[in-house]
């Protein structure tokens, strides 16, 4: 997803302090892709809001991406309001929901993210290698132009994008994924 995304250099990302691995080890390699920049946003008080967000947002900004729901301490943000902030200056949220989908009502549209990302095998009690990417529709067809020229994706039909197989390194991950889509 984040290599799906056109960069400019100068562009800044933004994420939290204390955030799931995944967060670092996706945005921190696209300092040196892109010539982005990666702001790791720390708390004013027990946990991060929104409004430490915000208030950490540049012209610059083009991402914020964090948890919807922290896996080390559980604190729920508000997403709508960062993704408000973020749509006012034509920013993206991108929301990971691993800890949230499957144990809070979730509404998409009422979020407001442009992406959503999301483990399977956490409250949606999925295989464990499984997950998925939600993203807005025009997102979707974006991400979809550029990551076929990276030979990431093969194909995009009825608003789904299929993951090119090389992605999956072992049979063992085909097995998981057929176990999952047949009926
Ligand atoms: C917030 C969050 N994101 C993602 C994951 C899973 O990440 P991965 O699919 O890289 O194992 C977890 C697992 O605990 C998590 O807590």
């Amino acid at each position: 997803m984040a290599h799906g995304l056109t960069w400019k250099p100068g562009d800044e990302i933004i994420t939290a302090k204390g955030e799931f691995p995944l967060q670092y080890a996706t945005w921190k390699p696209m300092e040196e892709r892109e010539g982005v920049k990666l702001k790791i946003v720390a708390p004013r008080d027990r946990f991060i809001t929104a409004d430490d967000l915000i208030a950490a947002m540049t012209p610059r900004t083009r991402v914020i991406s964090v948890s919807h729901v922290r896996f080390d301490d559980g604190s729920l943000l508000d997403a709508s309001r960062v993704a408000a902030a973020c749509h006012a200056q034509g920013a993206m949220l991108v929301l990971d929901a691993s800890q949230s989908c499957g144990a809070v009502p979730m509404d998409v549209n009422e979020l407001g993210a442009d992406f959503l990302v999301c483990a399977g095998y956490k409250w949606l009690l999925s295989p464990w290698g499984t997950g998925f990417l939600w993203a807005k529709s025009g997102h979707l067809y974006r991400l979809y132009k550029r990551l076929r020229k990276e030979n990431v994706v093969v194909s995009m039909r009825e608003g789904r994008i299929r993951v090119s197989p090389h992605l999956f390194n072992s049979e063992q991950d085909i097995d998981r994924l057929i176990g999952v889509v047949t009926p």
